[in-house]
């Protein structure tokens, strides 16, 4: 991988990457052809990360689809896949990892004790191996996206982070991998976190600024539904995941599915 990306930037080329863990779906593509239109060479990577998956969660049945994913990845006319196995990524006796501190915190951080030293850590290495100038993240996993802002910018690593559009369903649902966990009562269920935030920012349009308000919002909304329990509902701002700001999160347990959604109440509801 690092040889042809070396060969790429000594034609003068420059470098699109877009991180994947597969079982790539609209929201991934989109990624993908932002990266495509920006850049003149454009590397996806797929590699269910092992480290960031915390313990008891569902590294194990993660849903892989590689012959479908390809195709995809044909069709869309990206110039590289690079997928390394486990065992390229951490060699016996790597011992090195990437702890962002702060941001990485609050929410996802105290929810999945590693995660983002997890992401961190293997978003440093796609960075060195592909030798990226923008990688491409999706606003769905807001605090991801501040995490590898921080990264980024505190290493030097030279990538500009680039941020795409949460991708939905017609009915609001974010598109996740994990939604094919999803039962049918429980797909129709799941549909509470994206009205969650629509009526946040409804309420916020209308000039709502009380964070206890919005939160109270938020909660009443996947209270109201018997298949979700709520493990947060949060408003902060976006850059640090701490201080007070616009960006609304939540995480709901659906069953055994574990889904998270945002939105920065200043922006209007989409649909
Ligand atoms: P994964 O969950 O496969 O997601 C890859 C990228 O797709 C992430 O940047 C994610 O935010 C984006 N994405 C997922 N669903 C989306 C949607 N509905 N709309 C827009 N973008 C969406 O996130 C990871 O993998 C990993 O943590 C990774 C960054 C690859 C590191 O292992």
């Amino acid at each position: 991988m690092r040889d042809i990306a070396r060969g790429w930037h000594a034609a003068g080329h420059s470098i699109g990457l877009v991180p994947t863990m597969g079982a790539l779906h609209a929201g991934h593509m989109s990624l993908v052809d932002q990266a495509c239109r920006e850049n003149d060479k454009v590397v996806v990577s797929v590699f269910v990360n092992p480290i960031q998956f915390t313990a008891g969660e569902d590294l194990g049945r993660y849903p892989r689809s590689p012959e479908r994913d390809l195709s995809l990845l044909r069709a869309a006319g990206v110039d590289a896949v690079y997928k390394p196995s486990v065992a390229d990524m951490y060699p016996t006796g790597a011992s090195t990892h990437v702890i962002v501190h702060g941001v990485a915190d609050a929410l996802e951080g105290a929810a999945r004790p590693g995660h983002f030293e997890g992401v961190a850590t293997v978003v440093a290495k796609l960075f060195a191996a592909t030798s990226a100038d923008r990688a491409y993240f999706g606003q769905k996993d807001a605090q991801q996206v501040a995490v590898v802002k921080r990264l980024a910018s505190d290493l030097d690593l030279g990538v500009e982070i680039r941020v795409c559009p949460t991708v939905r369903e017609a009915d609001g649902l974010a598109l996740s991998s994990r939604n094919a966990y999803l039962n049918p009562a429980e797909r129709q269920a799941a549909v509470c976190l994206s009205r969650a935030l629509g009526l946040a920012a409804e309420a916020y349009g209308r000039g709502e600024r009380d964070p206890a308000r919005l939160r109270a919002i938020l909660r009443e909304v996947i209270d109201a539904e018997p298949l979700a329990k709520l493990d947060y509902a949060e408003v902060v701002d976006a850059a640090t995941f701490f201080t007070p700001g616009s960006l609304a999160l939540v995480a709901v347990r659906i069953g055994a599915t574990r889904l998270i959604d945002n939105h920065d109440l200043k922006l209007p509801y989409p649909g």
